[in-house]
């Protein structure tokens, strides 16, 4: 079947759903979730949404923190478009309903700290503020008429005019819209749309532990490599500190908020450790205290560290992190009498499609924001509670572009477009094939490409992924595709590409460390690592 909208949008986070309330001023849209609409990595989030608002803050000292943390590869003039427009997003998010946690009643918001900044400026809504946030976002869209939203639709790839033969000769390719699985139905539709944007999240599940959904399978950008995009820094992945360590337990995040409001971390013995690493202590940016946590691991043989937020009074941990004080309530581990067992687990993402500052990536027609996009705001390493406020000011700057171009747009017909082609595939009887392959992935990049790096690993990793991922396109080819296949070869793509953008970086810097290049080396490597299908890896300066 074919649908056709002004706009399609991939995914059902921040970044989707704000750009669908704007776009829908314009024309129609159609966005299209692969599960059910609340599922994404947004609705997860705790910590908040990073902004400028007290009067001992300043978009500069913002600024500051933003550009330390991210290891000297942040696109400053990116940075400044961020910081400056966070105040005005944010106000747009609370017209829309979004009740962040005030001071007193009707008084200024409570702004909480996290590693890395210098004043307290996150909003949040207790320790659900992507909740709050997701919820606002959703009932505003579900009453508008000129937004449909189809749930249990995989998106499989893009559309383009170079495959459906309706390129012009020396104009480039352009993306049409995307091939997309009903989830439900097992058939793949044809979605046409003017402009295609993808917002599909992270890629978390690329790792056998991660804080992350499990819709985090990098289809966007593993979508838009497949395309032709060009996509960069996916060597910066972002591991969280603090993950509850429990084996019941799926990957629950302890807020960097517990650490903001004054939690400390301790090794087994009860003794405190980060000051031993970093002068900011347990404020340190989020590279700096995986990679101390790691090698606290790694040297004492322990499990796991602890987070102890026991000395502050228990009525506030309460009501502060309710959130968190139930869930591990669950676990048997009381977080006002208790320190709480945590582990790094992937989190973030820093890299992704290479956008512009309108958020366009290197195809035209197409799109990226949110976690899927490289803007360039987070460099090496992404500051906390920096991209919800990314997602926010790139759906804007998006619109205005989209809304600049509109009257083309407007004009433009939408071509008949190929439907689907499953060639000779058939139903997969041994799903077994699919479930090996997506463990030993994930498996292998925990073990080989986490938070310490070695030449050793990334070759040998290399390696053990091509076969996999050899193996994973020939499914592709040979079986009717499931939502369970599309993610295999997305995960596929994305282990592929980390592990050669990995490869490329001779340094460490930021998220990414390796031990064979412990040195930041600023002369050779103020540059993006930049990879595209079938064409040699390029290297973007940063100024
Ligand atoms: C957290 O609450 O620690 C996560 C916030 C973020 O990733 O920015």
């Amino acid at each position: 079947m074919d649908f056709a909208s002004d706009f399609l949008i991939i995914g059902s986070g921040i970044a989707g759903l704000s750009f669908a309330l704007k776009a829908a001023t314009l024309g129609t849209v159609t966005l299209v979730t692969k599960k059910s609409r609340i599922d994404s990595a947004t609705n997860l989030a705790q910590g908040g949404i990073a902004a400028v608002l007290a009067a001992d803050d300043s978009f500069e000292m913002h600024i500051q923190d933003t550009l330390r943390a991210g290891a000297g590869i942040c696109n400053q003039d990116i940075v400044r478009l961020v910081v400056e427009n966070g105040p005005d997003r944010l106000k747009e998010l609370m017209a829309l309903g979004v009740a962040f946690n005030q001071k007193e009643q009707g008084a200024t918001l409570d702004l909480t700290r996290e590693g890395g900044h210098s004043a307290r400026r996150i909003a949040h809504a207790f320790d659900l503020t992507g909740h709050e946030i997701e919820r606002c976002l959703l009932a505003s869209a579900a009453s508008n008429p000129r937004i449909t939203i189809f749930e249990n639709h995989c998106a499989v790839d893009l559309l383009l005019a170079s495959k459906a033969g309706l390129a012009d000769p020396g104009e480039g390719d352009s993306c049409l819209g995307a091939y997309v699985l009903d989830s439900m139905s097992g058939a793949i539709h044809t979605f046409q749309a003017k402009t295609t944007v993808l917002c599909t999240g992270g890629c978390g599940k690329v790792y056998l532990y991660t804080t992350n959904p499990d819709i985090a399978t990098g289809d966007g950008v593993a979508m838009a490599y497949r395309a032709g995009a060009k996509v960069a820094n996916l060597e910066f992945v972002q591991f969280h500190p603090t993950c509850l360590f429990d084996p019941k337990a799926k990957n629950f995040l302890i807020s960097e908020a517990v650490r903001g409001e004054g939690g400390r971390l301790i090794n087994k013995a009860g003794q405190p450790f980060m000051a031993k690493y970093d002068s900011r202590g347990d404020l340190a940016t989020r590279d700096t205290v995986a990679r101390a946590i790691d090698n606290e691991l790694k040297t004492s043989g322990d499990d796991s560290v602890f987070l102890d937020i026991t000395h502050k009074p228990a009525d506030f941990v309460k009501t502060r992190f309710p959130n968190i004080y139930q869930t591990c309530l669950v676990y048997g581990i009381d977080i006002t009498r208790q320190p709480i067992p945590v582990v790094p687990a992937a989190h973030y993402m820093c890299g992704g499609v290479l956008t512009d500052a309108m958020g366009r990536s290197s195809i035209p027609n197409l799109y990226a924001f949110g976690e899927t996009a490289c803007t360039g705001l987070h460099g090496g390493n992404r500051l906390a509670s920096n991209s919800l406020l990314e997602a926010v000011v790139f759906a804007h700057q998006s619109f205005r572009q989209c809304q600049n171009d509109w009257p083309r747009l407007h004009a433009q017909s939408q071509p008949k477009v190929p439907q689907w082609d499953p060639g000779q595939a058939a139903r997969i009887k041994e799903c077994v094939l699919i479930t090996h392959n997506w463990d030993q992935i994930r498996r292998l990049m925990w073990n080989y490409v986490g938070i310490v790096r070695s030449e050793k690993r990334l070759s040998l990793v290399q390696a053990r992924l091509a076969p996999i991922v050899k193996e994973v396109d020939q499914h592709y080819q040979d079986y009717l595709l499931t939502p369970d296949l599309v993610e295999l070869r997305n995960i596929a793509t994305m282990a592929d590409l980390i592990v050669s953008s990995a490869r490329l970086r001779k340094e460490s810097r930021g998220l990414h460390y390796i031990v064979d290049y412990p040195r930041q080396n600023d002369e050779e490597w103020r540059k993006y690592t930049v990879l595209r299908q079938g064409e040699d890896p390029e290297f973007l300066p940063v100024d």
